[in-house]
């Protein structure tokens, strides 16, 4: 990390994963609190990489939800409550009684609610001795490389995204106990990023259920032909976890997919989730 002494601008020294998304950023200690210049160089490298990543941090809950805090309000899951005294913490955790693990399979976080998750900045403090990595897709590439015919076809529709068929029956919470009712909503299948202004695709294989104003074949026809885009090594970085590494991807342009290859052994974190805006699109 170095500083500019006439502008105060934080150049972050900094590795990036892939050409096309995700970078390790070095020299941020978190718990020794972030002011205005590095949260600001911190956010820019979150706009130019989608997912960035920090090895070695030592915070504790509170310091979690404040870093989060620095970038929005802090989003509440509708289904799965927080620990004591903490409904903004998401525990992420699989060991040898579990069967499936939170993440796993390609989508953008809460997609089923009316205003998205922004980000989520999840923080892991037990890792498996090998796998759980985490995988990052690049949506403003996937966007990108769809034919112009695709792009027209697409770009103006939207899609409907659910919670039930995801949270259904998880969290060992019933029906009745629900933070809230499983969210439904309907979105642009190409959204405009609110900072970048880039397009970005917004469908993903966990919450979207169909497309508005197709035919069931042909609505499942072009989700799978873009599910399988999305899932293109072109657009990816992988990232291997070590204890107390967080990963704050940007939800409004990335997707992830958690890789369940480690049972029997214990993956276990907090996530805070930063709230978002309605998605839209805005031509260029
Ligand atoms: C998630 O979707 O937040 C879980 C990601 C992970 O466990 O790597």
């Amino acid at each position: 990390m170095s500083v500019h002494a006439q502008t105060n601008e934080i150049q972050l020294n900094k590795t990036w994963l892939t050409g096309s998304c995700g970078a390790v950023l070095h020299d941020v200690d978190i718990a020794k609190g972030v002011d205005q210049p590095l949260f600001e160089a911190i956010h820019g490298a979150l706009m130019e990489h989608g997912v960035i990543f920090f090895r070695d941090q030592d915070i504790t809950r509170d310091q979690h939800k404040a870093f989060g805090s620095l970038f929005g309000k802090l989003h509440y899951h509708p289904a799965a409550p927080g620990p004591e005294g903490h409904p903004e913490i998401l525990i992420i955790h699989a060991d040898e009684n579990s069967t499936y693990s939170a993440g796993q399979g390609w989508h953008s976080d809460v997609s089923c609610d009316e205003e998205p998750p922004m980000g989520s900045i999840l923080r892991l403090e037990t890792v498996p001795e090998t796998g759980g990595d985490t995988l990052f897709s690049n949506m403003y590439a996937a966007y990108e490389a769809l034919s112009d015919r695709m792009k027209n076809l697409i770009t103006g529709m939207t899609a409907v995204h659910s919670g039930k068929h995801v949270y259904a029956g998880r969290y060992n919470v019933s029906a009745d106990k629900m933070v809230r009712e499983y969210p439904e909503s309907e979105h642009p299948m190409v959204r405009t990023h609110p900072v970048t202004k880039r397009p970005a695709l917004f469908v993903n294989s966990g919450f979207t259920t169909h497309i508005v104003g197709m035919k069931p074949k042909e609505s499942k026809a072009v989700l799978e032909h873009l599910y399988q885009h999305i899932a293109l090594p072109d657009f990816q970085c992988r990232f291997h976890w070590e204890p107390s590494s967080i990963a704050f991807w940007d939800n409004r342009c990335v997707q992830h997919h958690a890789v369940f290859d480690y049972w029997p052994e214990v993956r276990h974190g907090e996530r805070v989730t930063v709230a978002g805006d309605k998605p839209y699109y805005e031509p260029a």
